[in-house]
């Protein structure tokens, strides 16, 4: 992995998580499982690859237990704190709620319904981060239905314009999946958001504040080797469950084992 020092990493497992009801009912949807390991697992082993030291992991108060009980089983090798966000007010709160954490330093956000997988993807990332230090750095994915996305829109030559929350109309079909790196800057730009029309703080905002100050990179992901999936719904849970327990009977060895046993 190149070399890079950001050791700091938000990860969101907030929410209502209301199109996986009645699960969410009870339950964080990060909690439930994808093939053999509950969902938070795949967003963690990656920033854990990535050299992150502390996660700041943002949850809804009421599973608190939960959580406490999940990374008692888990032998990890970073430090877990805990964030209680009161309300699901956006993805870019959480950048404010971990401010006084990320005390100026650059930093990784990810999402923890987003599986991503591939093979040199993260190193991929890295040298991004490495090589345009000063920057936000995004990753996109080719999709079939851009319209459940952020999607990146680019003019004819190729260069990111902005960042449309699940358009309408055609943009393009490359969304912005839910791992990013950002700096210093961030918090400062989020006191600039205001709430979209669905009532929440969007980070293709913030992203596109970025894009407007020339300081943000899209790293494409390579159709042949990487794999995204956002596992906000149970289709979604299904299949990237049906997904991993090919990869794992094919022998494929997809993410390394946090269990205690
Ligand atoms: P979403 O899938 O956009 O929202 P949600 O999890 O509440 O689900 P639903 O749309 O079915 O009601 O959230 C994306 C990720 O961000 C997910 O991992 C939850 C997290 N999140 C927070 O931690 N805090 C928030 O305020 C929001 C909106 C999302």
């Amino acid at each position: 992995m190149s070399p890079i020092v950001i050791k700091k990493a938000i990860l969101l497992a907030g929410g209502e998580g209301t199109r996986l009801h009645p699960f969410t009912l009870y339950t964080s949807k990060h909690l439930l499982p994808v093939f053999d390991k509950p969902m938070i697992v795949y967003p963690l082993t990656n920033l854990i690859l990535l050299g992150v030291e502390t996660v700041y992991l943002v949850i809804n108060a009421v599973h608190r237990a939960q959580w406490e009980a999940l990374f008692k089983s888990l032998d990890l090798s970073v430090d877990i704190l805990l964030i209680e966000q009161e309300r699901p007010d956006g993805i870019p709160q959480a950048i404010s709620l971990c401010e006084s954490y990320l005390d100026g330093d650059p930093f990784f956000l990810a999402l923890g319904d987003n599986i991503l997988l591939g093979s040199g993807l993260l190193n991929r990332f890295c040298s991004q981060i490495s090589d345009n230090p000063g920057d936000s750095i995004i990753i996109s994915y080719k999709v079939s239905n851009p319209r459940f996305f952020g999607v990146a829109e680019l003019d004819d030559n190729g260069e990111l314009i902005k960042i449309v929350e699940k358009p309408t109309d055609i943009v393009s079909n490359l969304a912005i999946v839910g791992l990013y790196k950002f700096n210093s800057d961030a918090p400062s730009l989020v006191r600039n958001l205001k709430k979209s029309a669905r009532g929440e703080y969007e980070i293709s905002d913030l992203i596109n504040q970025y894009i407007a100050m020339q300081k943000c990179q899209m790293l494409a992901c390579n159709e042949a080797s990487d794999y995204w999936l956002d596992t906000g719904t149970i289709e979604s849970i299904t299949s990237a469950t049906i997904f991993l327990r090919e990869l794992n009977l094919s022998g494929i060895k997809v993410i390394g084992n946090l269990t205690k046993d």
